[in-house]
């Protein structure tokens, strides 16, 4: 690596004295970002320190399956953004989009007052809700850190919280039965040099090695972390973050880990953000997204999704083999927003007879149609209606809408032995050709809401693409003179 000026040789050099300490009694003399880099550079000489993130990159990679593979059962999760933002109300970018003077929202720090434990309030509405796992802002781009650190004073314990606010959160995760995630900004907006290192070196040794310290902070206080999730990289490149050398510190402390691709280098998932976007078949994905319009708190935004939307989100991140991260944007009491609370309520209730639709599942080659969404797991195709059939006035004249109310799917390419209502259980006759699934016989009114669902056992796995019909029906005049 050679950035501006400094070399690895030249970093090594001048972190002599330090590895030399660390390698004696008074390592833990040391600040952490100082002994993080003294540790690399006291490790042995079997080569040097980057082809030393090259086999920590190689091991990552190698344990990725093993490592994700709750991540991928858990298919949905809350995120929560929270930070001195909600004390103002206007979402977490307030202070950049306001041009808020940095001496004024500091005062924020001093008038932040969350009442203890409010974490398990939303740790508790997670599991009603369906969520496996949780990541939590522990640092936003405002810089305010919300854990306890020898680093900065502008942190939660030292400011208005008086208190860990990222260690009740993990203890009210855990209480749940919920995985950890942090969230973690690299942009700093508050730091002196979290711009000027991009133009200035010492400023950019000086905020590397304390975002390095920050994060060796939170990977290592808090016991078992599921997820580090970062965000937002400006204004560094992954080689002027040292992002190589901070995903093998991460998996040097927290070998189980996950990571996600916003340091600058892939990492072990993709991070599609508001909007859902299936990545290339073998990759990870994780879709994150907004319930109103805005992450941090935002008294005025009543853009509320329904929890049809969220569900119909979720199943379409299920149907690519994706993860969807829902957010709530907690109060300065720390209490979710009771709009936010009642959807996930809503959702919750709809998980508890669907959840079979949603978790565990495979990506499959489904294609929706403007009433279904699919998802599948094994030869287990669920068809999830968002718009339920109901009695077509068209069955008086088509036999093909008759018996009963009918659902007709095309482009079923696997043979189906059954088919069953997922509420009620009830099972649901079945008639089938190369071209079509009529499932029929279904009631008029719909058995679910907001999403009614049909389980339907085939012979192999399932391949649902209406587009498959052109191959086989020889253009649409067939029939027609
Ligand atoms: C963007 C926004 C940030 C939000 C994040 C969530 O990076 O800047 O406010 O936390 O998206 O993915």
């Amino acid at each position: 690596m050679n950035m501006d000026g400094i070399t690895r040789r030249s970093l090594l050099k001048q972190l002599g004295a330090a590895a030399a300490v660390c390698s004696g009694a008074h390592a833990e003399a040391l600040p952490a970002p100082l002994l993080d880099a003294a540790q690399a550079a006291a490790q042995p000489a079997a080569g040097n320190a980057s082809s030393q993130w090259a086999a920590a990159a190689a091991k990552q990679e190698a344990t990725r399956a093993q490592r994700m593979e709750w991540w991928h059962a858990a298919r949905y999760g809350m995120f929560i953004h929270w930070g001195l933002y909600c004390v103002i109300g206007q979402a977490e970018w307030a202070l950049e989009m306001e041009g808020i003077p940095i001496p004024q929202y500091e005062i924020l720090a001093k008038n932040f007052h969350p009442r203890p434990n409010a974490a398990r309030e939303w740790a508790a509405l997670a599991r009603r809700a369906g969520q496996k796992y949780m990541v939590m802002t522990t640092k936003h781009h405002e810089g305010f850190c919300m854990f306890d650190t020898k680093l900065t004073d502008y942190c939660a314990p030292r400011q208005g919280p008086g208190r860990d606010l990222v260690r009740e959160y993990v203890e009210a995760a855990r209480a749940e039965g919920l995985r950890v995630g942090f969230y973690y900004s690299l942009m700093d907006w508050h730091h002196p040099d979290g711009a000027t290192c991009k133009t200035d070196e010492a400023a950019r040794r000086r905020f590397v090695e304390y975002t390095h310290g920050l994060i060796r902070e939170l990977m290592t206080n808090y016991g078992k972390i599921d997820i580090l999730w970062y965000d937002v990289d400006w204004p560094l490149t992954a080689e002027e973050w040292e992002s190589e050398r901070m995903n093998a510190m991460v998996f040097e402390l927290q070998p189980e880990i996950i990571v996600n691709n916003r340091n600058g280098l892939p990492g072990d998932f993709s991070t599609p953000e508001q909007h859902i976007q299936a990545a290339e078949a073998g990759r990870a994905w994780e879709t994150c997204m907004t319930m109103n319009n805005s992450w941090g708190y935002n008294r005025g935004d009543d853009a509320w999704k329904t929890p049809k939307t969220v569900i119909s989100n979720l199943a379409t991140c299920a149907q690519g083999g994706g993860n969807y991260l829902l957010n709530i944007g907690p109060r300065p009491d720390g209490s979710a927003p009771p709009e936010s609370a009642e959807i996930l309520e809503a959702v919750g209730r709809w998980l508890e007879a669907n959840g079979k639709a949603i978790y565990p599942t495979q990506r499959g080659e489904l294609r929706s149609t403007q009433n279904a969404l699919f998802t599948r797991n094994g030869n287990l195709l669920y068809v999830l209606m968002t718009s339920w059939p109901g009695a077509t006035p068209a069955a008086q004249w088509l036999s093909y809408f008759q018996p009963g109310a009918v659902a007709a799917l095309g482009g079923v390419n696997v043979k189906v032995k059954s088919a069953r209502l997922l509420k009620t259980g009830a099972s649901v006759p079945f008639t089938q050709n190369d071209l079509s699934l009529r499932l029929t016989s279904l009631p008029v009114a719909p058995p679910d809401s907001p999403v009614s669902v049909i389980e339907v056992e085939c012979e192999g796995e399932p391949v649902v693409d209406h587009q498959s019909i052109r191959t086989k029906w020889p253009r649409y005049g067939v029939g027609m003179s």
